[in-house]
């Protein structure tokens, strides 16, 4: 429905990803093997990762006000609907954590207007976590303003709202992606006094991981490396939703020197280094990559 309020269609978007995630959830077991070829990003593709894509183009097309259906797995935005809200989705974050029965998301970023945007653009981000129960964190409203929410999704896709979800003030734990030798010196050299303080969470999905700095405090990063100097992650289905959500949860994001919602946007599949977490953690690396 064109001209909806935005804020609304978020929540529609948002009900339509929980409402899948069950199916998502069931449909993983026999989908552990890898298809031939390629996503857009240039990575392996497995049959779960397609889908969970064809699943969640089909609930966020029929969400009211939705106009746009983008994700990781293809190419150019796919027109859903006629409405000005864009949906570009991770539909399955941490998918290499399959094969080893490890936790895995699925990331939806809510737009007002077309793809690529900016993260200002942003009117509502969630994730859903495939962990030992399945949950879904999610915020509606201007960046930096909306509440963060978790909410338990029951088996037929409702969510149970379980309470406001806010950075806590003291950090406990830390994760960085990426391999040690291909860490810049000035990045290696922050980790060198994160890790004096912190205890080390990295779980290979960034959804995970994330959560785990919601839940206990602390920092994620997938950073800028040697060999990848835009680091691995892409702005608009993963640092964009990432970054809205902890920086509205009280905490900060950075690609090294400012937000992550102000990158300017140059494509669907661009890649950026995503930091997220406590402020005083986010400030202490820009201090140490200036
Ligand atoms: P995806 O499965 O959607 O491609 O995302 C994987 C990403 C992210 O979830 C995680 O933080 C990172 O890849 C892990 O990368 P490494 O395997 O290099 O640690
Ligand atoms: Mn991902
Ligand atoms: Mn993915």
């Amino acid at each position: 429905m064109a001209g909806r309020d935005p804020e609304a269609v978020a929540e529609s978007a948002l009900d339509a990803v929980a409402a899948v995630a069950p199916e998502v959830r069931d449909g993983l077991p026999g989908r552990r093997r890898y298809l031939d070829g390629e996503n857009p990003s240039g990575e392996r593709v497995l049959a779960a990762d397609v889908f969970a894509d064809e699943l969640l183009e089909s609930a966020l097309g029929d969400a009211d006000g939705v106009g746009t259906y983008a994700s990781e797995e293809r190419a150019a935005p796919v027109d859903v609907g006629d409405g000005a809200v864009s949906v570009a989705v991770d539909p399955l974050d941490g998918s290499s954590n399959l094969r080893s029965n490890n936790p895995m998301g699925t990331v939806v970023a809510v737009y007002d207007g077309p793809l690529p945007a900016s993260g200002r653009d942003l009117v509502a981000a969630g994730f859903v976590l495939y962990g030992p129960v399945t949950t879904m964190v999610a915020g509606v409203g201007p960046p930096g303003e909306a509440a963060v929410d978790e909410f338990l999704v029951g088996d037929g896709g409702d969510r149970e709202e379980l309470g406001a979800l806010h950075l806590p003030d003291e950090p406990t734990v830390y994760g960085f992606g990426g391999r040690v030798p291909d860490w810049p010196a000035d990045f290696a050299a922050y980790v060198d006094e994160v890790e004096d303080e912190l205890k080390l969470r990295y779980g290979g999905a960034m959804i995970a991981d994330v959560s785990q700095v919601l839940a206990y405090g602390g920092v994620f990063g997938y950073p800028a490396l040697e060999s990848a100097p835009d680091g691995k992650l892409r702005l608009q289905f993963e640092g964009n939703p990432v970054a809205y959500l902890v920086e509205c949860a009280g905490g900060r994001s950075s690609t090294g020197d400012g937000s992550i919602l102000d990158v300017e946007a140059t494509g669907l599949h661009q890649r950026v280094p995503v930091h997220v977490g406590n402020a005083a953690l986010v400030e202490r690396l820009e201090a140490a990559l200036a």
